[in-house]
C-alpha cells in the first residue's frame, strides 16, 4: 500500500512551522530552548492531522518530556495508521551558533514499516545508487571499501571523498583515510544531511561513514531509500540502560547489521526544512511580512524535490 500523497503538503507544513518556530533562536546560544520550540510546534501541528500516528524514532523516552518521545501518539486518531520518526531540530549547535546546516526533519511510513529503536548511536555507511550493492559493507575494512568504491567509480582512491562527523571516536578511520590520501570532509554536526550528500554527484561526496545518532540514521535511511542509495546501520548499545531498553523493544541481536530495507519498508515520506542553509536546502529567508522556507521532500512512490512555502511572521 502507498501513503496518500496529500500527506506531503501537510508534512511540509509541519516541518516548515517547526523550522520557523526555532528560527528566532538562531545565534542566541541556547540550543535547549530552540529545540523545545521546534518540538512544541511539531507536536502541535502533527496533532492537527487526521492520522493515527505513533512516534517510533524520537528524542528519548517519556520521562524525558517535553521532547517528542518514543511511543507518543500523535494526530486526531481518525486517519491512516503511521509510524513517525522526528528530529524537530537536527543540528542544535548550528542554530545556537548561527551556523549552516540546521534542519527540521520528519519521516513517516505505514505502521510497522519504520525501525523502532531507542535513542542510541549507530555505525553507518552510505553510498550512491550507482555503486553495486555488495561493493561496500560495514564489515569491510576502510581500505577495502575505499578501494572497491574507487574501482567502481573508475577513479583513483585519491579522488574519492569521504564524509564523516569530526569526532575523536573517528580518529582511527581518519588516520586510515589520510594514509590512502582520500579527500576528507569533516562535519562538526548534522549527519542526516551528511548522509544525503551521497545522493547527487554535485555534492562531491562518494561515501558517508562513521558513528552518529541512531535516530538520525533511521531518518536518513528513509530518504536514501527513495533515492535508491545503499545504506547500512548497526546500533551501538554502550550501557546497560540502552541494552535493556533495546531488548524491551524486541531487538534480539544487539550486533545486527541492518540493511536499508530492514530500517524502512514499503512507502515512506521524508521532509527536511532548512533553518539555516546547507547543501541540500536554503535556510529560512525573511521576505517582508513572510518567512520563506525550503523543504527537501522524498516520497518513495512519487517524487524527490524541494518545495518553497511562505508562512506569515505573526
Ligand atoms: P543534535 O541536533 O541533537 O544536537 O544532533 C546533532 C548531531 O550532530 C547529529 O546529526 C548526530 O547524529 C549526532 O549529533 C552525533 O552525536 P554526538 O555529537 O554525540 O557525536
Amino acid at each position: 500500500m502507498s501513503l496518500n500523497k496529500d500527506l506531503i503538503g501537510k508534512l511540509i507544513n509541519v516541518t516548515s512551522k517547526a523550522a520557523v518556530a526555532c528560527y528566532r533562536h538562531v545565534g542566541k546560544k541556547n540550543k535547549k530552548i530552540a529545540d523545545k520550540e521546534a518540538t512544541d510546534s511539531m507536536r502541535k501541528n502533527l496533532n492537527f492531522l487526521d492520522i493515527k500516528g505513533k512516534v517510533v524514532i524520537g528524542e528519548g523516552e517519556l520521562d524525558e518530556a517535553p521532547m517528542l518521545f518514543i511511543g507518543e501518539n500523535l494526530g486526531t486518531g481518525k486517519g491512516p495508521v503511521i509510524d513517525i520518526a522526528v528530529d524537530p531540530l537536527e543540528g542544535t549547535n548550528f542554530v545556537a551558533n548561527n551556523l549552516p546546516g540546521a534542519l527540521s526533519v520528519i519521516a513517516i511510513a505505514e505502521e510497522g514499516n519504520l525501525f523502532h529503536a531507542p535513542e542510541t548511536y549507530m555505525d553507518k555507511i552510505a553510498v550512491s545508487k550507482d555503486v553495486p550493492y555488495d561493493a561496500i559493507d560495514l564489515d569491510y575494512t576502510i581500505e577495502k571499501n575505499i578501494k572497491n568504491l574507487a574501482d567502481h567509480k573508475n577513479k583513483d582512491t585519491t579522488k574519492i571523498t569521504a564524509c564523516l562527523l569530526d569526532r575523536p571516536r573517528h580518529s582511527e578511520i581518519i588516520k586510515k583515510l589520510k594514509k590512502m590520501k582520500v579527500n576528507i570532509r569533516l562535519l562538526s554536526d548534522g549527519d542526516v544531511s551528511g548522509a544525503l550528500l551521497v545522493t547527487n554527484p554535485k555534492y562531491n561526496v562518494d561515501i558517508f561513514l562513521g558513528i552518529g545518532g541512531g535516530p538520525e540514521g533511521v531518518l536518513a535511511a528513509s530518504a536514501l531509500d527513495a533515492y535508491n542509495c545503499k545504506f547500512q546501520g548497526r546500533f551501538l548499545f554502550n550501557n546497560e540502560k540502552d541494552i535493556s531498553r533495546a531488548k524491551s523493544m524486541g531487538i534480539k541481536d544487539l550486533n545486527k547489521k541492518y540493511e536499508i530495507n530492514e530500517i524502512v519498508k514499503g512507502d515512506s515520506i521524508f521532509c527536511a526544512t532548512g533553518i539555516t542553509p546547507c547543501d541540500l536546502v536554503n535556510g529560512i529567508i525573511e521576505k517582508n511580512s513572510m518567512y520563506v522556507t525550503e523543504t527537501l521532500v522524498t516520497h518513495k512512490e512519487s517524487i524527490i524535490d524541494t518545495f518553497k512555502k511562505e508562512l506569515p511572521k505573526t
